[in-house]
């Protein structure tokens, strides 16, 4: 499958799982009848602390495998960036966490989850919060103009996971962050699954193995990466998800057992002496 046709079914996927929200439903990761709240990868990611203070929409239209936003510890005064937003929820989170004097942009190519996530906004009466729509493989921001780049659960459904990460070390600061959650694999995993579609937009097949995930990051340019487990699946968790994707679960659990999971990965773009132009908090 192009490039083009994975970003088409993509893009359809989402839409409709925005869709969903909008209609006053919940939104599902492979767009199935499951609940997220029932769903191994995208349940109990956040503190109720967090999500009480949002509007409903944006906790509905959560898609995600982890809680970003408050793993990279962002600071007062901080532009951040996430990677294929969605509903907007880690945007927001993040817009709290750098108060008025930071900026939380969201990236994300569905035009359905651009419009929900900003009527998230508006609910949220933030105002230091922008949606621009665009790919994460063609990131529309000037080079070194981010201090933290997050992710939730994205990566794994591009099809140039190269050009996604060269796009996050150009426009991130000299000492700046990628902190990203997503699903990684761990070892080999089996060709019927990295060939289904379904599995592939449902969050799993794109999935990297984690030393390469870490090779990538390296070729990119960033330092101090470290990648660390948040959840393992386990194959009765996915069962119902692996069977509705018309593979033999039995066949499969075996060799899908552990290997998959979701982690959070750290990485810095490193100082240069050409291109300092003032260190983040963290930095
Ligand atoms: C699994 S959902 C995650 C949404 C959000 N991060 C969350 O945690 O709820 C994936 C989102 O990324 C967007 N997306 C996927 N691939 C993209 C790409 N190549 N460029 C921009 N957005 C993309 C989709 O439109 C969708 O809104």
């Amino acid at each position: 499958m192009s490039n083009e046709n994975l970003q088409e079914a993509v893009k359809q996927k989402y839409g409709a799982a925005a869709k969903q929200v909008l209609a006053g439903g919940t939104a599902t990761c492979g767009g199935g009848a499951e609940s997220s709240c029932s769903d191994p990868i995208t349940k109990d990611l956040y503190d109720t602390r967090e999500t009480s203070a949002l509007p409903e929409e944006a906790v509905a239209a959560s898609l995600g495998c982890g809680n970003p936003a408050a793993l990279a510890k962002l600071c007062p005064g901080e532009i951040v960036l996430d990677l294929g937003s969605g509903g907007g929820i880690d945007v927001l989170l993040s817009a709290k966490r750098v108060g008025p004097a930071g900026k939380a942009y969201g990236l994300d190519m569905t035009d359905e989850m651009l419009a929900l996530a900003r009527e998230n906004q508006k609910k949220a009466g933030l105002e230091n919060v922008e949606f621009l729509k665009g790919t994460i493989e063609n990131i529309p921001l000037p080079e070194n103009s981010v201090h933290v780049i997050i992710s939730n659960c994205v990566i794994n459904l591009s099809g140039d996971k190269d050009r996604v990460l060269s796009e996050a070390f150009r426009v991130l600061k000299p000492g700046g962050r990628l902190a990203i959650s997503d699903v990684v694999v761990r070892g080999e995993v089996p060709t019927d699954i990295r060939k289904s579609v379904e599995l592939w937009v449902g969050c799993f097949a794109g999935a990297l193995e984690e030393f390469a995930y870490r090779d990538k990051l390296f070729r990119a340019g960033f330092e101090n990466i470290d990648i660390e487990p948040t959840r393992i699946y386990k194959v009765e968790e996915a069962r119902d998800f692996l069977a509705s994707a018309g593979l033999d679960i039995e066949k499969v659990a075996p060799l899908v057992e552990g290997k998959f999971m979701s982690a959070f990965l750290r990485a810095t773009k490193p100082f240069s002496r050409a291109n300092v132009v003032g260190p983040s908090c963290r930095a």
